[in-house]
Formats: structure tokens, C-alpha cells, sequence
């Protein structure tokens, strides 16, 4: 909707229609209700409806009262969940509230520490040399699956010790289990969303667990089989979660990373040449690339009591979203908030949330990300674009899709 800021009417205002996605995230529109209603109430299709929270502050305070603001309640997305798999889903860590999300938290929370995931620099750049090396033997590449896509089942796949002929179901699984809305995806579960792929990977998770729970080693996959809670060890239903978990959080996140911070850079040739005459602006340009294209839109909470947020008065059990990609603009927080600036920084972005559930492989993606940058940069002098992008139709993955590229 752009240029109608001024004469914007909230009652005709769908932020939930994932139409409204496809073109571009709707922006101006966020901008509007950051003005004039920082806390929208936005009606769904099912009847229900949702307090989408706009501004940086306020996202921030959400995120900032796990109990106030539950994850586990109603689960992180909009759409409720049958009972049965809302009931699964509260064994993960993004749909946990404390006291049992601090506690599983504070025992794996060393095994992702930016110390401990910079021992993985040369496996990534090992990764990352293997998956662009037969991307210039294919020269022209839709980016997003030929390219991208492949980093973080990859990555994923030499943590946790992951048999080489296994990855690609892994990444199927994970797509499917995250892109559920949009219908070139899913064609038959879009509606509904999907649930098979968490199931299928669930289920390898199990059988992970039972096959390596005995070996000797100190990879990622038998420290966290070994990590207890309360004194116990992971059952190997719950590793199946943790390990779902783990693949889903980070797979769509990575890949749009990847192929979002590549258009961005070719849609501002400044900046990419800016970067290539100084490798040293690639960590800035990292958080720059997730403030500006910030690969989930929104996650939910739900009110547990009668609360106000920003002076709005919410009602126990209502939905709240926390809108990242308007938070991620806001004017109070970032200067010339819609300029793309690889150099910006301070970059209090909220693409990796805030608190409580700050996402667990912060480190791990800042890492994919600034050393396949390195890759990249050094290997193809010219990076163009060949065709049309395409976006996921959706409100929560704010991604790409399609990117046609020749790498040369
Ligand atoms: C660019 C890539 C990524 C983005 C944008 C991203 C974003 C997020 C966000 C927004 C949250 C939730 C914050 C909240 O609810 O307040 C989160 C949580 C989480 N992320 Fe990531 N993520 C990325 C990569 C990864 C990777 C690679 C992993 C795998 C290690 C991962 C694992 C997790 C986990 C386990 C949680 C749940 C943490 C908790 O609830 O305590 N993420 N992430």
C-alpha cells in the first residue's frame, strides 16, 4: 500500500492477510500503526483476533515477561494449535515457560556459547566451500534451494554428526514443518498447516537417539544426549523434541539470511561494493542484513492476566504478537530507518528476539552467515541477478523463495 500513510483507515487495515506479504512486507502500513496504533488489534479469519505490539519498547517489555506473556499457553504462532500437538509442542524450548524452559535452558546453553560455536569456523568454511564450489560448476542458480538452503542442513549435519545421505530429508522435513502457508510449498496442507515433516524428523530424532546414545565422543548430538535436567538425562522422546527443535529453528532462519542479505546487497550495489573493498564491515553487515530482512515476522505470546501494554488494556488469554518486522524500524530506536546501511551500529534489532527466549543459535548463525559472506565475496568477483525474485506468501516467514543468480 505505498503512499497512502496519511489517509490510511485501520478498519480496512489486514496486517493477518498473508496476500499482504507476498509483494513486499507491508511496511508503510506498520509505519502508520507504530504512529497511531503502536498496540492494533487485528481481527483473524476464524474470528479470533490478535494485539499486534509495533513498537521496539514494547516488543521489548513483552518479550521481557515470559509469564505475563506466555510461550506455552497458545504456542508462538497465530494459529491455534490442536490440543494434541499444542500439547507436543510445550517439550520445546521456544514454547516453554519457566520455571522448565530456565532449567533446560541453563544446561544447554554452554554447548551454544559464542566460544564454543567458533570451533566450528572451519567446518562452516569447509561447508560452505563444498556448497559454492558446485554451485560455480552450475554457474546459473535458483539461489534459495541450489545454494542457500544447503548451509544449514550441512552445518547442522557436521555438528550432530549426521550421515551425509541423511541431510536432504532432514531439509525437506524442515521445510515443510516451517513454510506451511504458503502453497507452492505444501500444496495440500497449506490451510491447515503441516505437521508431517515435524513428524518425520521427530521420528529420525528418536532413532538418533537410540543409535548413538552408547558411542564415545564430545560432538554436539552426545553432549546434549548426555545433558540432564533435574538430575536426568534427556529421555529419547524428548531429544526427538529438542532435536526438532534445533533443525526447524534453524534451518528457514539461515537459509533466509543467506539468500535475503544477497538481495539486499544486489538490490544496493553501493553497499556491496562498499563490502567487497572491506571485508572487515562483513559483521556489521550481517546485523544489518537481519535488521533490514529479518527472516520471522512475528512470534505470539498470550496473555496470562489482565494487563496493558503501552497503555492498552489486554485481557487474560488474548493473543499478543510481536511484530519484529516493525520493531525492527522503528524511528525512536534506528535513524533513517528504511536506508540500508551495512555500516550501521549501534543495530539493536530484534531478529533474534529478546530475554527469555533470545534465540539459543544466535552465535551459530552470525557465524554461517559472516563466513559465507567471506566464501562468496572471494570466490565469484560478479554476482548478478537473472530473473525474478519471488516471496513466500506469508505473515511469519519473511522470506525469499525464488532468486535467480549467475555466480561468476
Ligand atoms: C538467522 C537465523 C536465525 C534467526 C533470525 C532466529 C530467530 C529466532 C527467534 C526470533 C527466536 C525466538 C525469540 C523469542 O521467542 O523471544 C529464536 C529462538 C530459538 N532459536 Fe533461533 N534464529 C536463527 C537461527 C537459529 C539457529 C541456527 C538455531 C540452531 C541452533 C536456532 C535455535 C533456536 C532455539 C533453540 C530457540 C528457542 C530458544 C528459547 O526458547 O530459549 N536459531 N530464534
Amino acid at each position: 500500500m505505498p503512499g497512502v500513510t496519511s489517509v490510511m483507515d485501520p478498519q480496512t487495515i489486514d496486517i493477518y492477510d498473508p496476500d499482504g506479504y507476498v509483494a513486499a512486507a507491508p511496511h508503510e502500513v506498520f509505519a502508520y500503526l507504530r504512529r497511531e496504533h503502536p498496540v492494533f488489534r487485528q481481527e483473524m479469519p476464524d474470528g479470533t483476533f490478535y494485539w499486534a505490539v509495533m513498537r521496539h519498547a514494547d516488543v521489548v517489555e513483552v518479550s521481557r515477561e515470559p509469564l505475563r506473556f506466555s510461550a506455552q499457553v497458545g504456542g508462538v504462532v497465530l494459529q491455534d494449535m490442536e490440543p494434541e500437538r499444542l500439547e507436543q509442542s510445550k517439550n520445546m524450548l521456544l514454547m516453554m515457560d519457566p520455571p522448565r524452559h530456565t532449567a533446560l535452558r541453563k544446561e544447554v546453553a554452554h554447548l551454544f556459547k559464542a566460544r564454543a560455536i567458533a570451533r566450528l569456523e572451519g567446518a562452516i568454511r569447509k561447508v560452505s566451500g563444498e556448497i559454492l564450489g558446485r554451485a560455480a560448476e552450475q554457474g546459473d542458480v535458483e539461489f534459495v534451494h541450489d545454494v542457500a538452503s544447503n548451509l544449514p542442513s550441512q552445518v547442522f549435519g557436521e555438528m550432530m554428526r549426521i550421515p551425509v545421505e541423511d541431510r536432504a530429508d532432514i531439509n525437506r522435513w524442515a521445510e515443510q514443518t516451517t513454510s506451511g502457508s504458503d502453497p507452492d510449498v505444501n500444496p495440500d496442507n497449506y490451510a491447515a498447516g503441516d505437521s508431517e515433516g515435524s513428524v518425520q524428523m521427530a521420528a529420525y530424532g528418536y532413532e538418533y537417539a537410540v543409535r548413538r546414545r552408547d558411542e564415545e565422543g564430545d560432538d554436539l548430538g552426545l553432549a546434549l544426549l548426555r545433558t540432564e535436567v533435574d538430575g536426568q538425562p534427556m529421555t529419547d522422546l524428548e531429544f526427538a523434541y529438542f532435536f526438532v527443535q534445533l533443525v526447524t529453528a534453524g534451518n528457514d532462519t539461515t537459509r533466509t539470511m543467506i539468500s535475503s542479505g544477497l538481495y539486499e546487497l544486489l538490490q544496493h550495489p553501493d553497499q556491496m561494493a562498499m563490502l567487497r573493498a572491506d571485508r572487515s564491515l562483513i559483521p556489521t553487515a550481517i546485523e544489518e542484513i537481519l535488521r533490514y530482512a529479518n527472516p520471522l515476522h512475528y512470534f505470539r505470546r498470550t496473555a496470562t492476566e489482565d494487563t496493558e501494554i503501552a497503555g492498552q488494556p489486554i485481557a487474560a488469554g488474548e493473543k499478543v504478537a510481536m511484530i519484529y518486522t516493525s520493531a525492527n524500524r522503528d524511528e525512536r530506536v534506528f535513524a533513517d530507518p528504511d536506508r540500508f546501511d551495512i555500516t550501521r551500529s549501534p543495530n539493536p534489532h530484534l531478529s533474534f528476539g529478546i530475554a527469555e527466549h533470545f534465540c539459543l543459535g544466535v552465535h551459530l548463525a552470525r557465524l554461517e552467515g559472516r563466513v559465507f559472506f567471506d566464501e562468496m565475496l572471494t570466490r565469484f568477483p560478479a554476482i548478478e541477478q537473472t530473473g525474478d525474485a519471488a516471496r513466500f506468501r506469508s505473515n511469519l516467514n519473511n522470506a525469499l523463495k525464488v532468486l535467480p543468480i549467475r555466480l561468476a
